[in-house]
């Protein structure tokens, strides 16, 4: 597989995903430059979080670095380790020194700051761990980000604040971003190039404005048809 070089085009050809004898990623290309911010977008079952998954791994196999939001952080929490554990892990992974990412500044806009990083994942709720999860995907200068439904856990305040960091961070280290959303009105503040995903393929992609303004797919088209997302916060 072709090794590209720092900050190059992230590129996928061919990416496929069958499970018990089923398909569930159609054969998919796709490019992603560096900064670029793509929503990935379509109904629950369409195949987003497989796609999500796909990429993050062919990638990490091409050598680049992406740090991913899994939809449940169990995906990405070891029940067996200390929270503190993780964060070095998640240094590790992007050969940042111990204790260089910036901690308070994250786990203050995540609304973590004061929890126990002694504890294991189960000694904290949920919501805290979706938030600890985002926390290590933030740290640090990847190639990529991929957000799989960051924000459906948190409350609006959280989420507003969660994505104006990322806005910075992104904007601040020419990070590429795979949005993967339900929620249309997020996508449409954040994102410059919507995906929409039916049946395991992409059936359509175009910049944020044209999609939202001339659907072509009937996929397309059903989600841009519920408006309700046009007052959404974040
Ligand atoms: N491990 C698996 N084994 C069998 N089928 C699976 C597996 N993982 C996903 N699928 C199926 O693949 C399809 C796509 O699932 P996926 O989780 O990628 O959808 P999604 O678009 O992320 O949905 P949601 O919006 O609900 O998160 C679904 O039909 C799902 O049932
Ligand atoms: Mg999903």
């Amino acid at each position: 597989m072709r090794q590209s070089l720092l900050n190059d085009t992230l590129t996928v050809s061919g990416l496929s995903v069958a499970r018990s004898g089923r398909t569930i990623l159609h054969p998919t290309s796709l490019e992603i430059s560096p900064g670029d911010r793509i929503g990935l977008v379509g109904s629950s079952g369409s195949g987003k979080s497989t796609l999500g998954h796909a990429l993050v791994d062919d990638f990490r196999a091409q050598g680049k670095r992406v740090t991913h939001v899994p939809q449940s952080p169990d995906e990405a929490l070891d029940p067996l380790r200390s929270m503190a554990f993780q964060w070095r892990e998640a240094e590790q992974a992007l050969g940042l020194q111990p204790g260089s990412a910036d901690q308070k500044t994250l786990f203050s806009t995540l609304n973590i700051e004061g929890s126990d990083l002694r504890r294991r994942p189960w000694g904290w709720s949920r919501g805290m761990q979706q938030r600890f999860v985002i926390s290590m995907a933030l740290m640090g200068t990847p190639d990529l980000i991929v957000l799989d439904e960051p924000t459906s856990a948190l409350d609006p305040v959280v989420a507003a604040a969660t994505m104006d960091l990322l806005d910075r961070h992104l904007g601040s280290g020419n990070i590429a971003m795979m949005l993967i959303t339900h929620d249309l009105g997020l996508a449409a503040r954040r994102v410059s190039r919507l995906m929409v995903m039916e049946d395991g393929r992409i059936v359509e992609c175009a910049s944020t404005k044209e999609l939202l303004q001339r659907p072509q797919a009937s996929a397309s088209k059903a989600l841009v048809a519920h408006r309700s997302w046009v007052e959404l916060p974040c």
